[in-house]
């Protein structure tokens, strides 16, 4: 092991909960093997200058949407060089993780930087439109069983890439999902009690206070972020949902650490 480097990094990102639940666990099942680690949320690093990290060992733990990254996560990747004699990615995903894992791979190739490691693991899948919250939380899952799995095996320094689900038929159509605004998605109802706190957590800094009233528009990640963590139910999306009426964060993870994790807000510098 080379002492100048940092034994570990993982780079995360989360609106809910789950990719900053698996990085933790991912961490606490690798900690034997070195000393302290370092967890960064990407949308704090992007707001640094800094554009390459070295460790021993580098990991990105991040949610999938629409069968590939967010594009925070994509845009991290395309400015900032992750050098590590070992680099692994875990990426936490609802039903149909499609063919993330491939294009990741196919990423890394071609930027001359390999990953070493590439599954996902399958968690309660936070996309309200298409999905029940009350029904995801009690669907059977074996999310402890499969961290617990890979950790091992990234302690191990495994090689291993998993295979693709097959996308759905004819691959994804049409413009896909981005790019978006959020006063396209979003609206606030009358629950909304203007308490500021969507605007403390969007990752993309994309709220507003003015006159005692919330406002909203900018590009979206489509995170959810927002419509899930707000505590009155004060946000909905303007194209519907399953059941608005249930949202969702892992149980494990407090509101003030998807803040720290995204904030976009003067106050929470970069790391490092
Ligand atoms: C915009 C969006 C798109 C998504 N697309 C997919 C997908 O293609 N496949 C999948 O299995 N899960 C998908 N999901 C579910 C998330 O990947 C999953 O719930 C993830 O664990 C959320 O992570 P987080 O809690 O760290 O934000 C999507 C979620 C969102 C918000
Ligand atoms: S939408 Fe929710 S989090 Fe945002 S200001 Fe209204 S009540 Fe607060
Ligand atoms: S507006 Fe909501 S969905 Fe869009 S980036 Fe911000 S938190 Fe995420």
């Amino acid at each position: 092991m080379d002492p100048n480097l940092a034994p570990r990094i993982i780079f995360y990102f989360t609106a809910t909960g789950n990719s900053l639940y698996a990085a933790r666990t991912l961490d606490a099942a690798l900690a034997p093997l070195g000393a302290e680690p370092l967890l960064l949320s990407i949308p704090q690093v992007l707001k640094g200058e800094r554009t390459l990290w070295q460790a021993e060992e580098i990991g990105l733990v991040a949610p999938v949407y629409r069968w590939d990254l967010p594009p925070l996560v994509q845009s991290f990747l395309e400015r900032h060089r992750l050098q590590a004699p070992y680099r692994w990615a875990v990426l936490t995903c609802g039903h149909r993780p499609g063919a993330v894992v491939q294009r990741l791979w196919r990423r890394g190739q071609a930027q001359g930087q390999p990953w070493h490691y590439l599954a996902t693991v399958e968690m309660v899948d936070n996309f309200l439109p298409r999905f029940d919250m009350e029904v995801e939380r009690n669907l059977p899952r074996s999310v402890e069983r499969d961290l617990a799995y890979h950790g091992q095996r990234l302690r191990e320094r495994l090689e291993y890439r998993q295979e693709g689900a097959r996308p759905p038929k004819g691959g994804p159509k049409g413009k896909g999902l981005y790019p978006l605004r959020a006063e396209e998605i979003l609206t606030f109802n009358e629950r909304c009690r203007a308490c500021r706190l969507c605007q403390r957590l969007c990752p993309r800094g994309n709220f507003t206070f003015q006159d005692q009233k919330m406002g909203l528009g900018g590009e979206c990640e489509y995170c959810l972020a927002c419509i899930h963590n707000c505590p009155w139910g004060g946000l909905s999306l303007k194209g519907g949902e399953v059941n608005s009426g249930v949202r969702y964060r892992h149980p494990q993870v407090g509101l003030e650490e998807i803040v720290a994790a995204n904030s976009q807000l003067p106050g929470i510098r970069p790391p490092l």
